[in-house]
């Protein structure tokens, strides 16, 4: 009989910086009396994060779906954009509000990412882009996806919400494709509470983005594009500079309870772990795995709910697919045929608990409860 926990474990657990720290900016911003618009937090915070993702163009907003939906419409797109279904209603529904039709490409089975031998057989006279999510910082194959854009001559946009602060091929993220958005909400391991970035290739963006995020207003009579407000504000940049501090540390945490989950779980038939990146190549911001209830004797619903009867909130990350919602139902492109691989690992993965100040014991509990729910398919006791 394995104990429930007393105290609920939840998914994650948002990393908070000292709250003196958090009092001193406060007081430097209140003083200023500067609370919006490009204030000096705001500016502050650019700056480190163009070192820290060593990027040549970022800019910031107040969340990372904005950032996308903004992105997208600077880069002028039309028509049809490539991309997975395998993601968080925020990729789709960024295209959505840009007038844009997801065509939706099946997932590759170990990253999970945009299938790229997939993408060309969808490509029209229409597309204008292909999106891909690096998903739980999995990177997408960017090279493969780079060499298609450029045969077609498509633009090339990443969903990096999940992979902040990690390289691909040796590269910051943010370095491939034209553009990379990054959401800093308070579930990342890098936050501003609500928040995102924007890092492009193209320095002719930075202007329109700016006007972009703040009502196309090109000075204070001139509105010159159909813009948003998606400003980042002082309070958002001031917990995200002291946040910035804290990522060496919870990143190498985060790392030891990565590898004592991998341990635990190694052996358990049907299990696998989907998120195993490490060191620079890692965002460590989740830690995923595949339930495959064959091997496993359970399916991944029933260790959900189970998991929960003991107090651990697991979540079900991402579902359902962005291709069954309801209003793309009449796509042609949405075949249940068409989407196999993404329609198998859905109903597959689990996000885990996953967070620096996570104890082992708690790792090594958590990771006997899903070990003894096997145990139990095959037989035993509970
Ligand atoms: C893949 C993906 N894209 C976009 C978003 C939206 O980011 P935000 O919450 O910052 O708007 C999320 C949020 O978690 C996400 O997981």
């Amino acid at each position: 009989m394995v104990e429930s926990f007393e105290e609920p474990i939840f998914v994650t657990r948002p990393l908070l910086p000292d709250m003196q720290d958090i009092t001193q900016k406060m007081t430097e911003i209140w003083a200023s009396q500067w609370v919006t618009n490009n204030g000096r937090q705001q500016n502050d915070l650019q700056e480190k994060l163009l070192d820290y993702v060593q990027a040549e163009n970022l800019t910031l907003f107040t969340n990372g779906t904005m950032a996308l939906l903004l992105g997208l419409k600077s880069l002028g797109l039309t028509g049809e954009v490539i991309t997975t279904p395998f993601t968080f209603p925020a990729t789709v529904q960024a295209l959505d509000w840009n007038g844009l039709t997801p065509v939706f490409c099946d997932i590759e089975p170990e990253t999970l990412t945009i299938d790229v031998s997939k993408i060309e057989a969808l490509i029209t006279e229409k597309t204008s882009a292909i999106l891909g999510v690096h998903v739980f910082g999995n990177p997408c194959n960017v090279q493969e996806i780079q060499r298609i854009a450029d045969k077609y001559g498509l633009k090339v946009i990443y969903d990096g919400a999940h992979a902040f602060g990690s390289e691909i091929d040796s590269q910051p993220a943010g370095s491939h494709g034209d553009m990379t958005m990054y959401s800093f909400h308070a579930t990342k391991l890098f936050h501003t509470i609500e928040g995102g970035a924007l890092v492009f290739k193209d320095p002719q963006l930075a202007p329109v983005l700016d006007q972009l995020k703040n009502f196309g207003l090109a000075g204070k009579e001139e509105v010159v594009l159909s813009g948003l407000n998606a400003k980042m504000n002082e309070i958002q940049a001031a917990v995200g500079l002291e946040t910035l501090k804290l990522l060496d540390i919870e990143r190498e945490k985060r790392h030891r309870v990565k590898r004592i989950y991998e341990e635990q779980l190694a052996d358990v038939p049907g299990i696998r772990a989907v998120t195993h990146l490490e060191g620079k190549d890692s965002s460590y911001q989740y830690f995923v795995i595949e339930v495959d209830e064959h091997k496993f004797g359970r399916t991944r619903d029933w260790l959900h709910d189970h998991l929960e009867q003991h107090n651990v909130f697991s979540r079900k990350y991402f579902y359902p697919l962005c291709s069954d919602f309801q209003w793309y139902k009449t796509l042609k492109s949405v075949q249940p045929t068409n989407l196999p691989q993404a329609q198998k690992t859905v109903k597959e993965v689990l996000a885990m608990p996953y967070y620096g100040e996570l104890e082992t014991a708690s790792v090594i509990q958590i990771c006997t409860l899903i070990k003894r729910c096997h145990v139990v398919a095959a037989g035993a006791a509970l």
